[in-house]
Protein backbone atom coordinates (compact mmCIF):
# COMPACT_ATOMS: atom_id res chain seq x y z
CA UNK A 1 0.00 0.00 0.00
CA UNK A 2 2.89 2.40 0.87
CA UNK A 3 4.85 1.97 -2.20
CA UNK A 4 1.32 2.34 -4.35
CA UNK A 5 1.32 5.76 -2.81
CA UNK A 6 4.82 6.45 -3.11
CA UNK A 7 4.57 5.47 -6.98
CA UNK A 8 1.31 7.70 -7.14
CA UNK A 9 3.18 10.52 -5.92
CA UNK A 10 6.07 10.37 -7.75
CA UNK A 11 3.72 10.03 -11.03
CA UNK A 12 1.55 13.17 -10.05
CA UNK A 13 4.99 14.92 -9.62
CA UNK A 14 6.57 13.70 -12.62
CA UNK A 15 2.94 15.19 -14.11
CA UNK A 16 3.37 18.67 -12.75
CA UNK A 17 6.79 18.80 -13.63
CA UNK A 18 6.05 18.35 -16.92
CA UNK A 19 3.23 21.16 -17.45
CA UNK A 20 5.81 23.46 -15.94
CA UNK A 21 5.69 26.69 -18.50
CA UNK A 22 8.36 27.64 -20.16
CA UNK A 23 6.95 31.31 -19.80
CA UNK A 24 6.58 31.41 -16.10
CA UNK A 25 5.80 35.26 -15.92
CA UNK A 26 3.53 35.26 -18.94
CA UNK A 27 1.75 31.51 -16.72
CA UNK A 28 1.69 33.69 -13.44
CA UNK A 29 -0.25 36.72 -15.36
CA UNK A 30 -2.59 35.02 -17.42
CA UNK A 31 -3.48 32.73 -14.07
CA UNK A 32 -4.20 36.14 -12.08
CA UNK A 33 -5.68 38.31 -15.35
CA UNK A 34 -6.88 36.06 -18.17
CA UNK A 35 -7.80 33.16 -16.90
CA UNK A 36 -11.22 34.32 -15.21
CA UNK A 37 -12.94 34.88 -18.73
CA UNK A 38 -10.49 32.49 -21.12
CA UNK A 39 -10.03 29.65 -18.38
CA UNK A 40 -6.69 28.58 -17.12
CA UNK A 41 -6.33 26.56 -20.31
CA UNK A 42 -6.97 28.78 -22.50
CA UNK A 43 -10.60 27.51 -24.20
CA UNK A 44 -12.44 30.01 -23.30
CA UNK A 45 -16.27 29.78 -22.17
CA UNK A 46 -18.91 29.83 -24.66
CA UNK A 47 -20.54 33.32 -24.69
CA UNK A 48 -18.17 35.18 -22.68
CA UNK A 49 -14.58 34.63 -23.96
CA UNK A 50 -13.21 32.70 -27.17
CA UNK A 51 -10.54 30.28 -27.19
CA UNK A 52 -6.90 32.05 -27.12
CA UNK A 53 -5.42 28.91 -28.53
CA UNK A 54 -7.62 28.50 -31.95
CA UNK A 55 -6.56 31.35 -33.74
CA UNK A 56 -3.87 33.36 -32.10
CA UNK A 57 -1.05 30.42 -32.75
CA UNK A 58 -2.09 31.54 -36.51
CA UNK A 59 -1.27 34.72 -36.17
CA UNK A 60 2.02 34.04 -34.50
CA UNK A 61 2.72 33.72 -37.80
CA UNK A 62 2.43 36.51 -39.74
CA UNK A 63 4.12 40.17 -39.52
CA UNK A 64 0.92 41.19 -39.37
CA UNK A 65 -0.75 38.74 -36.66
CA UNK A 66 1.73 39.44 -34.56
CA UNK A 67 0.84 42.69 -34.35
CA UNK A 68 -2.68 41.54 -33.87
CA UNK A 69 -1.97 39.88 -30.87
CA UNK A 70 0.36 42.85 -29.68
CA UNK A 71 -2.65 45.03 -30.10
CA UNK A 72 -5.42 43.16 -28.29
CA UNK A 73 -3.32 42.94 -25.71
CA UNK A 74 -2.53 46.32 -25.01
CA UNK A 75 -5.89 48.03 -26.66
CA UNK A 76 -8.31 45.12 -25.94
CA UNK A 77 -10.92 44.34 -27.96
CA UNK A 78 -14.68 45.03 -28.90
CA UNK A 79 -17.47 43.86 -31.43
CA UNK A 80 -18.63 40.51 -33.22
CA UNK A 81 -15.86 37.80 -33.84
CA UNK A 82 -16.30 34.20 -34.62
CA UNK A 83 -13.37 31.82 -33.34
CA UNK A 84 -14.13 27.86 -33.80
CA UNK A 85 -17.31 28.43 -35.14
CA UNK A 86 -18.72 30.27 -32.19
CA UNK A 87 -19.70 33.72 -32.28
CA UNK A 88 -18.34 36.37 -29.10
CA UNK A 89 -19.12 40.06 -28.85
CA UNK A 90 -18.29 40.93 -25.11
CA UNK A 91 -15.33 43.02 -24.37
CA UNK A 92 -11.45 42.03 -23.73
CA UNK A 93 -10.25 44.63 -21.43
CA UNK A 94 -6.78 46.18 -22.32
CA UNK A 95 -3.85 45.65 -20.67
CA UNK A 96 -1.90 48.57 -21.47
CA UNK A 97 -0.74 48.85 -17.30
CA UNK A 98 1.44 45.92 -17.92
CA UNK A 99 5.23 46.20 -19.64
CA UNK A 100 6.23 45.03 -22.75
CA UNK A 101 7.84 42.20 -21.19
CA UNK A 102 5.16 41.19 -19.16
CA UNK A 103 3.07 41.71 -22.00
CA UNK A 104 5.57 39.77 -24.28
CA UNK A 105 5.34 36.97 -22.05
CA UNK A 106 1.82 36.30 -21.34
CA UNK A 107 1.07 36.51 -25.18
CA UNK A 108 4.34 33.37 -25.40
CA UNK A 109 2.79 31.89 -22.83
CA UNK A 110 -0.89 31.35 -24.84
CA UNK A 111 1.04 30.19 -27.69
CA UNK A 112 3.87 27.63 -26.28
CA UNK A 113 2.67 26.75 -23.44
CA UNK A 114 -1.14 26.60 -23.62
CA UNK A 115 -1.25 26.39 -27.69
CA UNK A 116 1.93 24.13 -28.03
CA UNK A 117 2.65 26.45 -31.43
CA UNK A 118 6.22 24.93 -33.12
CA UNK A 119 9.15 25.66 -31.13
CA UNK A 120 10.59 26.99 -34.80
CA UNK A 121 7.84 29.88 -34.93
CA UNK A 122 9.56 32.87 -33.16
CA UNK A 123 8.28 34.02 -29.79
CA UNK A 124 7.24 37.81 -29.41
CA UNK A 125 9.43 40.57 -28.23
CA UNK A 126 9.58 42.98 -25.82
CA UNK A 127 9.76 45.20 -29.50
CA UNK A 128 6.92 43.55 -31.03
CA UNK A 129 4.82 44.94 -27.95
CA UNK A 130 6.65 48.74 -27.71
CA UNK A 131 6.27 49.05 -31.48
CA UNK A 132 2.58 48.72 -30.87
CA UNK A 133 2.46 51.25 -27.81
CA UNK A 134 3.72 53.71 -29.66
CA UNK A 135 0.59 53.42 -31.99
CA UNK A 136 -2.21 53.88 -29.77
CA UNK A 137 -5.67 52.56 -31.17
CA UNK A 138 -8.74 51.46 -29.69
CA UNK A 139 -10.61 48.17 -29.65
CA UNK A 140 -12.85 48.65 -32.50
CA UNK A 141 -9.91 48.97 -34.62
CA UNK A 142 -8.24 46.04 -33.29
CA UNK A 143 -10.96 44.13 -34.24
CA UNK A 144 -11.27 45.52 -37.53
CA UNK A 145 -7.37 44.92 -37.75
CA UNK A 146 -8.22 41.27 -36.59
CA UNK A 147 -10.56 40.95 -39.86
CA UNK A 148 -7.74 41.74 -42.49
CA UNK A 149 -5.15 39.65 -40.49
CA UNK A 150 -7.96 36.34 -40.63
CA UNK A 151 -8.81 37.25 -44.59
CA UNK A 152 -4.86 37.09 -45.50
CA UNK A 153 -4.63 33.78 -43.41
CA UNK A 154 -3.01 31.00 -46.06
C1 LIG B 1 -13.37 40.22 -18.93
C2 LIG B 1 -13.01 39.05 -19.70
C3 LIG B 1 -11.63 38.98 -20.31
C4 LIG B 1 -10.40 39.06 -19.70
C5 LIG B 1 -10.12 39.29 -18.23
C6 LIG B 1 -9.41 38.85 -20.74
N1 LIG B 1 -10.01 38.67 -21.94
FE1 LIG B 1 -9.09 38.29 -23.71
N2 LIG B 1 -10.86 38.41 -24.68
C7 LIG B 1 -12.10 38.59 -24.06
C8 LIG B 1 -13.13 38.74 -25.07
C9 LIG B 1 -14.60 38.95 -24.81
C10 LIG B 1 -12.48 38.65 -26.32
C11 LIG B 1 -13.15 38.78 -27.69
C12 LIG B 1 -13.50 40.26 -27.92
C13 LIG B 1 -14.47 40.50 -29.06
O1 LIG B 1 -15.51 39.85 -29.11
O2 LIG B 1 -14.17 41.36 -29.92
C14 LIG B 1 -11.06 38.41 -26.03
C15 LIG B 1 -10.09 38.21 -26.99
C16 LIG B 1 -8.78 37.87 -26.72
C17 LIG B 1 -7.79 37.52 -27.71
C18 LIG B 1 -8.02 37.45 -29.22
C19 LIG B 1 -8.42 36.07 -29.69
C20 LIG B 1 -8.62 36.07 -31.19
O3 LIG B 1 -8.93 35.00 -31.71
O4 LIG B 1 -8.47 37.13 -31.82
C21 LIG B 1 -6.63 37.28 -27.05
C22 LIG B 1 -5.29 36.87 -27.67
C23 LIG B 1 -6.89 37.49 -25.65
N3 LIG B 1 -8.20 37.84 -25.48
C24 LIG B 1 -5.94 37.35 -24.66
C25 LIG B 1 -6.15 37.75 -23.34
C26 LIG B 1 -5.10 37.85 -22.36
C27 LIG B 1 -3.64 37.48 -22.61
C28 LIG B 1 -5.68 38.31 -21.21
C29 LIG B 1 -5.02 38.63 -19.90
C30 LIG B 1 -3.87 39.52 -19.93
C31 LIG B 1 -7.10 38.44 -21.47
N4 LIG B 1 -7.34 38.12 -22.77
C32 LIG B 1 -8.04 38.84 -20.52
C33 LIG B 1 -12.33 38.64 -22.70
C34 LIG B 1 -11.37 38.75 -21.73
Amino acid sequence: MKSVLGLAVALVATAVMADEPRYSVGADTFQANCAVCHRANGAGNPGLAPPVIADAPKFAQSAEGRRQLAMTVLYGMYGEITVAERRYNFKMPEFSRFDDATLADVLNHVLFDLAHLDAAVAPLTVEDIARERANAVDGAAVRAHRAAVIAALP
